[in-house]
């Protein structure tokens, strides 16, 4: 059986919920889900309830988190529009990053104004970087931030083939950026939204069939420096309502996502595992531990099924397509933490990558 040892799977973009969304999903379960995709670490975005945005709720999250995790993560604080970014000398050490939501999506951190964005550009100093989350011509605004203050910034779920021409001059003209694109962009289009109907609804939303095609490119081209998740768990009840909750799980789909693109000729496998491990770890800054890997076991090839996965939410917006690459273990600071089918780890034996605890 073809095995390969990928060397610290990080996803650096999921919501984790827990605190007063702990009804769609906890520290805890999520961080096993994540175990059981394959991974050594996450980190958790600042739009939860209540939101990341002040010194207390950072410190009462940072305890929590640390109690329940079974894996290594780490938490992003928000820039709130009340600016809160007299806190930032006080948090930065503790966190891998600065959130700015640029565009309306789940939570209330959303920041419309110019002048309230180039506050939170001038107030963050810290070398841990600024993550956005930026569609269309908003990623344009942001970009002119990035020149003026030259802030390490990171392109988070970028979804059009309007975005990847704006940020592949911007990298060719030398900016500090980076780029993450999700399984969801990569392998569904509007043409799946029939099918799907809410289970299909996230932000960005789902594009056509040729950004999608500007999306595989960009990767195969270097635009694209690694696979994110944006792993959001909702309710089924959250998505059947009315108004449905955008967002849709991924934790233990994106690995076999990609390992079926490799099989299918689309990208080459080191890529592909570059893309989950040794390039998040380069633009976070992460120093891989020793004795912490993934093996995944190549020639396996199934369908997913939701009463397979792990994480709380019960669904995935994949739920029929063929994938490849199953987890026969995971390692992390030398422990087993998966044996390919239960997670080993207890709750609170995963640490913070970033700083400790105060
Ligand atoms: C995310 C969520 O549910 O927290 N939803 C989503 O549709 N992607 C928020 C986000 O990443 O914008
Ligand atoms: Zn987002
Ligand atoms: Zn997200």
């Amino acid at each position: 059986m073809p095995q390969i040892k990928i060397h610290g799977m990080i996803d650096p973009h999921t919501h984790l919920r827990d605190l007063d969304w702990s009804h769609k999903a906890t520290f805890a379960s999520e961080t096993k889900a994540a175990i059981a995709g394959g991974y050594w670490a996450v980190f958790d975005m600042p739009n939860t309830a209540p939101s990341t945005i002040d010194d207390a709720r950072l410190t009462d999250k940072l305890a929590r988190i640390d109690r329940a995790a079974h894996c290594d993560w780490g938490l992003y604080f928000g820039a709130s529009q009340t600016d809160n970014s007299a806190e930032y000398e006080r948090i930065a050490s503790r966190v891998c990053g600065l959130k700015i939501y640029n565009n309306s999506t789940t939570g209330d951190l959303l920041i419309e104004s110019s002048a309230l964005r180039e506050r939170h550009y001038r107030a963050w100093t810290s070398n841990r970087l600024i993550a956005v989350h930026a569609e269309g011509e908003t990623v344009a605004n942001i970009l002119d931030l990035v020149r003026k203050y030259r802030q390490p910034t990171h392109f988070l779920h970028i979804s059009s083939e309007f975005e990847i021409k704006l940020l592949t001059e911007a990298k060719q003209d030398g900016l500090p950026i980076t780029v993450g694109v999700c399984p969801h962009h990569l392998f569904l289009s509007e043409d799946d939204l029939p099918t799907l109907g809410p289970y299909g609804m996230m932000k960005p939303e789902l594009k056509r069939k040729s950004d999608q095609r500007a999306l595989w490119r960009a990767i195969r081209l270097g635009v694209v420096d690694i696979i994110e998740s944006d792993h959001a768990p909702h309710t089924k009840a959250e998505k059947e309502a009315d108004e449905p909750a955008f967002g849709v799980p991924g934790l233990e789909t994106t690995l076999p996502l990609m390992m079926q693109a490799v099989k299918d000729g689309r990208l080459p496998l080191q890529k592909a595992c570059d893309m989950v491990s040794r390039n998040v770890q380069r633009i976070w800054r992460i120093t891989p531990l020793p004795k912490t890997y993934t093996v995944v076991d190549t020639d396996h090839t199934y369908l997913v099924e939701r009463e397979k996965l792990v994480t709380m939410c019960g669904w995935s917006p994949f739920e029929g397509m063929r994938v490849t690459g199953k987890v026969v273990e995971v390692w992390i600071r030398g422990h087993k933490v998966y044996d390919g089918e239960r997670v080993l780890s207890e709750s609170g034996f995963g640490r913070n990558l970033f700083g400790f605890v105060a």
